[in-house]
This record gives C-alpha cells, sequence and structure tokens, in this order.
C-alpha cells in the first residue's frame, strides 16, 4: 500500500479535522530517520512534535516496554498499584526543578496535565482565576482550549469556554508592542503590563495561578525572557497565587536541561510533562510541591489509563537513556551548532528576522521587507521543500511564520550535518525564489 492508496483511504474514513501536515504514511522509523510507505526515508526534525526526543525506536524504551506488557498491561492505579508509577514519581520527583519535596499525579495527555494543575491550584489556593497568555497552547479539551491563545482552529466554534480565566500578553520580545530592543526593559515593561492587568481586572486575591510555557510552542517558539520569570516567580509569592510551568514540549531535556526553567535555578509550584517523556506511550505527569498536591483529598483525581505500565515503564526507560547517554549536554550542542549556522544565514536571507530558543528547540521567524509582516508563505514553501529532500520540519506560530527546530537529541554530527545542509538549501532556494517573483 503506497502513500496515494493511503491517503485515498484516509480521506475516506478519517474525520478531517484531524489534519496532518505532511502527506506521508511513515511506516518505520529508527534512530533520526523515518521511511513512508513509498519507502523514502527522511531525516526527522520533529519527532513527533518534540515527543521522540531518544530517537525513534530506542532499543531500551522498545526491550522495557516488551518487558512490562509481558508480565500485565494494565489494571489501573485506582484499583491496585504498580511499582512503576511509583518509580515514575520518584524519577520526576528528583530531577523536578527547585529543592522543595515534589509528589506526582499521572495521567495520560499534556492537556490532561495541564487540566489537573488547573484542578489542583485551585483547590491548593481556594481561588479560581487562572492567568493565561496570548501566543498559549495548552491543549484542545474543553478547559485546555480556553487557556490556549489562538483562536483558529483551536478554539473559534467550539464556544463556551470555561470560566475564570484571563488572558495577559505573553511576553515576546522580538514583537514587543513598547519599541524596546533590550531584553531585561521588555521584560520589564511586559512584567508591569501583567501586574496592572491583575490589579485593575481580576484582583491580586482573586489569582488561583499564572499558567505559563516557558518557551511557547505552538505561539512560535518563543522563549520569555529569564527577568520576566524572575519577576513572575516573586509576583505570585507576593499575591499568594501559584505558578504553574507548563513543560509539556520544552521539558525533558529538549532544552539541555530537564526543565526550560532550570536554565534559570527557578522553582515553579506545579509542573506539566507529557510528550517526550515516554517515548510516544501515552503518559503524562503533573508534578508540584509536596505541600501543594497533598492539599488535593484522596481520590479527588484520576484516570482509567493514567500511569499505565507500559507508558511508566517507557518514561523510566526514557529518563535513564538521556542520563547514560548524556542527551542533556547534546541537546546543548546541538541546538549551539544550529544557531551558529542559523545566525549566519541571516546574512543572506533577509526574511529570516528572528533565530531563538533553548537548546535543541529552536524557532525561525520569518518576516517580509518591511521586518515585521510574518511570512508563512515562505515557511510553507521550505518546509516542502526540505520534505521533498528528506527532511521533515514543522511550521508553527500564531501567525504560522516560524519554523521550529526539534531534532532527536540522539543525532549524531553526520546527521546534524546533513539537517543543516537541507534545512539551509530549503530556505535559501524558497526565499531567492520570492525575491525573484517579487
Ligand atoms: C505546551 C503544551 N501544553 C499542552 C499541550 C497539549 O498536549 P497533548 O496534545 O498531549 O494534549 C501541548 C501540545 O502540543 C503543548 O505544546
Amino acid at each position: 500500500m503506497n502513500n496515494d492508496e493511503l491517503s485515498r483511504r484516509r480521506q475516506a474514513a478519517v474525520a478531517q479535522a484531524a489534519y496532518s501536515v505532511h502527506p506521508f504514511f511513515p511506516e518505520r522509523a529508527e534512530g533520526s530517520y523515518v521511511w513512508d510507505a513509498d519507502g523514502k526515508r527522511y531525516l526527522d526534525w520533529s519527532v513527533g512534535i518534540a515527543v521522540m526526543n531518544v530517537g525513534h525506536s530506542h532499543p531500551k524504551v522498545v526491550e522495557a516496554v516488551q518487558r512490562q506488557v509481558g508480565s500485565f498491561q494494565h489494571l489501573c492505579f485506582a484499583v491496585g498499584m504498580h511499582e512503576s508509577y511509583i518509580r515514575v514519581a520518584e524519577a520526576l520527583g528528583r530531577i523536578a526543578p527547585g529543592p522543595s519535596p515534589k509528589k506526582t499525579f499521572l495521567i495520560n495527555s499534556g492537556a490532561e496535565a495541564v487540566e489537573n494543575a488547573v484542578k489542583i491550584a485551585r483547590v491548593a489556593t481556594g481561588r479560581q482565576g487562572i492567568v493565561a497568555f496570548t501566543h498559549a497552547f495548552h491543549g484542545r479539551t474543553h478547559m485546555t482550549l480556553s487557556l490556549t491563545g489562538k483562536a483558529n482552529p483551536y478554539k473559534a466554534g467550539f464556544a463556551p469556554r470555561a470560566a475564570e480565566i484571563y488572558r495577559a500578553p505573553f511576553p515576546y520580545v522580538f514583537r514587543n508592542p513598547f519599541g524596546l530592543h533590550d531584553e531585561d526593559a521588555v521584560a520589564d515593561a511586559y512584567l508591569a503590563q501583567l501586574k496592572d492587568l491583575v490589579k485593575t481586572t481580576i484582583g491580586e486575591t482573586e489569582v488561583a495561578a499564572f499558567l505559563l510555557e516557558p518557551i511557547a510552542g505552538e505561539g512560535g517558539f518563543i522563549p520569555v525572557p529569564e527577568r520576566y520569570l524572575r519577576g513572575l516567580r516573586a509576583y505570585a509569592d507576593r499575591i499568594g497565587a501559584l505558578w504553574i510551568d507548563d513543560e509539556v514540549q520544552a521539558g525533558m531535556g529538549r532544552t539541555g536541561h530537564w526543565w526550560a526553567v532550570d536554565r534559570f535555578g527557578l522553582e515553579p509550584d506545579l509542573v506539566c510533562t507529557a510528550k517526550a517523556l515516554a517515548s510516544g506511550f501515552p503518559l503524562a505527569a503533573v508534578v508540584g510541591k509536596a505541600d501543594v498536591m497533598d492539599k488535593v483529598g484522596p481520590g479527588m483525581l484520576g484516570s482509567t489509563f493514567g500511569g499505565n505500565p507500559a507508558g511508566c515503564a517507557a518514561a523510566l526507560a526514557t529518563l535513564e537513556v538521556i542520563e547514560e547517554e548524556g542527551l542533556l549536554e547534546r541537546a546543548a550542542a546541538i541546538g549551539e551548532a544550529i544557531r551558529a549556522r542559523m545566525n549566519a544565514l541571516r546574512q543572506r536571507v533577509p526574511g529570516l528576522g528572528d533565530v531563538r530558543g533553548a537548546g535543541a528547540m529552536i524557532g525561525l521567524e520569518f518576516v517580509r521587507e518591511d521586518g515585521v509582516t510574518p511570512d508563512p508563505e515562505l515557511v510553507n514553501g521550505a518546509v516542502a521543500h526540505a520534505r521533498e529532500r528528506g527532511l521533515v520540519l514543522l511550521p508553527t506560530g500564531t501567525y504560522g511564520n516560524v519554523i521550529r527546530l526539534l531534532p532527536p537529541l540522539r543525532m549524531s554530527d553526520a546527521e546534524l550535518a546533513e539537517g543543516l545542509d537541507l534545512l539551509e538549501e530549503a530556505i535559501v532556494t524558497v526565499s531567492e525564489g520570492a525575491l525573484a517573483v517579487a
């Protein structure tokens, strides 16, 4: 069965709402590569949207899952407890940001992690208000799409939205409205705006939590400045609110640290993780300060599949691989190489307006000649060109004008060089074509 035949069957049988960026059907994947139904090989710099950080079908992950399902597949933690759930909680408690003792609750997806973090924050504080941000993506369940910032295609038509959610401007340095260029000055301006919004439109005693991605993922790989996160931590403490850190996309070693907030030594109250946690098996977690987590009584949270044994086995193997193979250091080194090459490319490609991110989570924002108008056509063209040449990339961003780079962290130097050559060729070819047409 080839890509075309599968496409026809998909169109007939699968809901069109389940959109796919690339018109191919992967049949096999190993390490940094994927093979599609036509037998074509691709270097995968999307890794299932930041999931396969340790590469496809890592033997240790495969072996751990096979061993687990050979013993038992499912009982449900609410029925009888399995040790691997406890081991995942212990491991996450050990690597979670900050020195406070931690406790963990396991579920299946990023949206469920965020949704449960909101429930925990409301019970723990006895307050209701959740401050989310523009450019945010927190999932597609009813609560999380209400927290997500982008109308189309995530929210429009799905109203009414959940109540007691407030929206503050995401600290977007490249597109800040203050006309400032210094990162600290931009952070201060956005912080002042946030505090004013809380004081004047919500009330400082009404806020249960601030919910923020440390690097906005779907919003365009936009890193929050360190000064803003420090200010947010201090402000939340002052008004008795919690800080929920959504690390669903940025966490699990992607940024060269276990968590993006580790770059600054900060400790959120609650951390959400999913995606790369279990290398493609549905597992997600809320990891929080023990005294906050234990404000929620027995039986108040739960899930049939949450903390499923196969997911836990995959997570334990994934965490081991990241540690044993030095993938935090590798993520940092990969990121440095990509950033150096892309910053140099800015000399040749005037539309490459911003190169940003942390570790191996890098966004390339494209703009038109005026330096600000988003250029999604260039991004779509470059992504399609790269795919034809054998490199899988993903677009992102509120305006669709960002290429997000999510290479596998075990990638060899040769694979890194191959990917960089294909990426550069795609950007140069499409931007030179666009210039010629203009
Ligand atoms: C930051 C962030 N939070 C939450 C989610 C939702 O995760 P899931 O798709 O597993 O529900 C995503 C998914 O892309 C995400 O990037």
